[in-house]
């Protein structure tokens, strides 16, 4: 029966992965996948994790299962998170813990499906390598909104909003709530209330990807795009990650939140999404969720998570500044300053293809195919010879 089975590319984010462990240069450089990295290039466990495993070892008395719909708790703390305290329990949002972003993003599309199959996913160019491929092969129809100027290294936010615009009413848009993945550039605050006007009035349902809450400007400046269409759509998805902003990666732990018009409208969506997990992965795993509910719901480590928070954000900038201002003095003529305008992990360094392939192979510097670097991957020790390598290239 496989006989009929061609084989896959490898995921192009992926691949990095093992291509950079197999290097054995001693220069070579990690700018691939979206993993914060500290000044000495490591990604360790948080110590407010690390506390909170010690808790779940001393205190979780059961492993039974949780349901479809992860720990309530969680789903609550999570919810407060994203879209404030006072809307911790709030009648038209139902949670859900699912396995890692993704996750959400699967049981999303299958709830759309369920809902409307007929529906257009606008989703922003450039976005997320696997944004396509995931919500495309879930069934959505997918056509891409402009997001982002190669060329003036800036985004498109005339152009986004006359193309949604003129989309039908009841469409989906995908929106990056902060730290756009890729290009790291995000709206400000003023065009998020344009565009929230403009899905308010067209009609539309923001289908929010929240994968780096925190990591832009902070925990609280960050959710309020999502706070401010809370308040202006009736309907509206959320799916959200606490893979960076709790450096709990390969624990594979987010949440999906779904909005309905009211009370009666979120009980259905809470049972449609139930049962989606019910046939498809049956109920998320705990481990993740467990260490997540016990750093939120404890005022001590929820202080010391949130200073942790912080310092990735600090150094981002700064490692943001220091590339710039070693580009400047490398790569003579050539503007890069655009890197320094960006939030969270990435931007684009706005290279070819094959100026990246030739900074992989002469240099051992690595990223992805897009010119996509991750910028927890300089550190004050590897940035002159990074810039030195970019320049030569140019
Ligand atoms: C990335 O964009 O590098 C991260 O979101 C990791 C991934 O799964 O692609």
């Amino acid at each position: 029966m496989f006989e009929n089975l061609k084989a896959q590319p490898a995921d192009a984010i992926l691949r990095l992965i093992s291509e950079y462990q197999n290097d054995t240069r001693p220069k070579k450089i990690d700018l691939g996948v979206g993993v914060y990295r500290n000044a000495k290039g490591e990604t360790p466990i948080l110590a407010s994790v690390k506390k909170a495993e010690k808790m779940i070892l001393e205190e979780q008395d059961t492993k039974t299962y949780l349901g479809s719909g992860g720990d309530p708790v969680f789903n609550e703390l999570m919810q407060g998170l994203i879209f404030g305290a006072k809307n911790a329990n709030h009648e038209r949002i139902v949670t859900l813990h699912t396995p890692g972003g993704s996750g959400a993003l699967c049981v999303a599309a299958a709830l759309v499906m369920r809902a409307r199959r007929d529906v257009t996913l606008w989703v922003p160019d450039p976005t997320w390598a696997n944004h396509v491929p995931l919500l495309g092969g879930a069934g959505l129809t997918l056509k891409a909104y402009p997001y982002y100027d190669a060329k003036s290294k800036t985004v498109r936010f005339a152009d986004m909003l006359q193309t949604l615009g003129s989309v039908a009413a009841g469409d989906l848009v995908l929106l990056h709530g902060c730290c756009h993945n890729p290009t790291g550039m995000d709206l400000d605050r003023r065009q998020w209330q344009q565009l929230a006007t403009l899905i308010s009035e067209r009609r539309l349902v923001p289908f929010v990807d929240i994968a780096y809450l925190g990591l832009a400007e902070g925990l609280e400046q960050d959710a309020w795009p999502v706070r401010l269409l809370f308040d202006a759509v009736p309907e509206m998805i959320v799916a959200a990650s606490c893979s960076k902003n709790f450096a709990l990666y390969r624990d594979r732990i987010g949440s999906l939140s779904v909005i309905g018009r009211d009370r009666d409208a979120r009980d259905i969506l809470r049972s449609q999404a139930h049962n989606i997990v019910r046939t498809m992965y049956s109920m998320p795993p705990d481990h993740g969720a467990a260490i997540v509910r016990r750093i939120l719901a404890n005022a001590a480590l929820r202080k010391e998570w949130e200073g942790e928070v912080d310092a990735m954000r600090d150094r981002l900038k700064a490692m943001r500044r220091l590339l710039v201002d070693a580009l400047a003095v490398s790569a003579k003529g050539h503007d890069f300053s655009h890197i320094r305008r960006a939030n969270g992990l990435f931007s684009f360094l706005g290279i070819s293809e094959a100026q990246v392939d030739r900074l992989k192979r002469d240099y051992g510097v690595y990223m992805v195919g897009s010119s996509r670097i991750n910028v927890a991957g300089v550190t004050a020790d590897n940035v002159a010879y990074l810039a030195e390598s970019i320049a030569a290239v140019l």
